[in-house]
């Protein structure tokens, strides 16, 4: 398994990422056919007879070999970052449709030579690229709210939803698909960086994939061709790894204003030992990185924290005891608990303090 278009030697975290992924079995060489010149590949591709409403229209083609007419809606934190990273990549932005003028506007400053619509439809009439860069929940009525037209593709980038959601708007040589970027977009430029050396889930058929791989390499990222059926999962833990982590954040800084810390000082007292944890885990694996009481079988601190918590911040509580349930299970398994122990301490976890 290669990895897609080789980029000369990968060195440093981002080739250790690659290599990571390639020993997990993920596809790191989605594209099995040759992209060019838009998603329908060379002018004059064929239609795909299954389908048999051909929707023919003098949308705007590009040349083979030339980027496709990309037209992107919703001009949101994901719509907005991946148009001013396509754009310093190369591939320029043709349309934006947002339903909202300021951010209609800002995204045309950011972008630039970008023309701008409140609708979707008279975007399709423009491009041949279309990504959905809108909320889960309003993908699929904008999909059933549409017809695309022959040589155009519509993609999304939701994790959560499967490519599938988009067919309503199929017609014949139509294609559908996803891209999925592993990014937290909280802020534009931020966004636009986190892009190079991220991983964008890709999913379509083997033309699309080839070229949304391409334009992943584009913004400096690597498309991953998930198996079947995986998509939950993975997305998922995207989200724990992103908002579950902000909710332990949160939690973290909720203990700290007991102790008397303001947000900031929290984040200056515990983010060391956050980023020393994941160093860790890298050099070390997850199970090495393990820490703590619960390690050690030191149920009386146990016992004190759950006291202390049930006093001072009940609401913290059940994410701590997860927490602590899932650290016994990897001390265990690390074998250094007798089973004696790690009796003592789930017991400590299942009585109410
Ligand atoms: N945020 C992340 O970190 C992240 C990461 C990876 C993937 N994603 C995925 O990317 C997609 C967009 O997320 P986002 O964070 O960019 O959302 P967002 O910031 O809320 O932006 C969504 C955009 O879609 C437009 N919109 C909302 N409802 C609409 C509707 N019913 N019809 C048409 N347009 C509508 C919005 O309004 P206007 O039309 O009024 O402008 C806005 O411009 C989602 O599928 C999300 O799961 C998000």
């Amino acid at each position: 398994m290669k990895a897609w278009r080789e980029r000369g030697s990968v060195g440093g975290r981002d080739g250790e990422r690659r290599e990571a992924l390639r020993v997990a079995g993920v596809d790191l060489d989605p594209a099995r056919a040759q992209p060019g010149g838009g998603p329908s590949g060379e002018r004059g591709h064929e239609h795909d007879d299954s389908r048999p409403h051909d929707h023919a229209h003098p949308h705007g083609h590009s040349e083979p070999g030339e980027p496709p007419i990309i037209g992107i809606v919703g001009a949101g934190a994901v719509g907005t970052a991946l148009g001013v990273a396509l754009t310093r990549g190369g591939w320029p932005i043709a349309a934006v449709a947002s339903r909202d003028p300021v951010r209609r506007e800002r995204f045309r400053e950011l972008v630039g030579g970008t023309r701008a619509f409140a609708e979707i439809t008279p975007l399709l009439d423009e491009v041949e690229l279309i990504v959905l860069a809108v909320p889960d929940d309003a993908i699929a009525p904008l999909a059933r709210s549409v017809r695309l037209y022959s040589g155009q593709a519509l993609i999304h980038t939701s994790g959560a939803l499967g490519a599938e959601v988009l067919e309503p708007a199929m017609a014949a040589g139509t294609q559908v698909g996803s891209f999925h970027p592993l990014v937290a977009f909280a802020d534009t430029e931020r966004a636009v960086a986190a892009l190079h050396g991220a991983t964008i889930a890709v999913e379509g058929d083997d033309q699309l994939v080839a070229l949304l791989a391409e334009m992943a390499e584009r913004i400096g990222a690597t498309a991953v061709r998930l198996a079947p059926g995986t998509k939950a999962a993975y997305h998922a833990a995207a989200v724990l790894a992103a908002g579950g982590f902000v909710a332990l954040l949160d939690a973290i800084a909720e203990l700290g204003r007991i102790a008397g810390l303001d947000e900031s000082g929290a984040l200056a007292i515990y983010g060391p030992l956050i980023e020393q944890t994941l160093g860790n885990a890298r050099a070390l694996g997850i199970r090495a990185a393990l820490t703590g009481p619960m390690t050690r079988g030191d149920v009386g601190t146990l016992e004190a924290h759950l006291a202390a918590l049930a006093v001072h911040a009940p609401d913290v509580l059940p994410l701590y005891r997860a927490a602590a349930a899932r650290e016994i299970a990897l001390a265990e398994g690390r074998g250094v608990l007798t089973p004696e122990v790690v009796g003592r301490l789930l017991g400590a976890l299942a009585k109410n303090p």
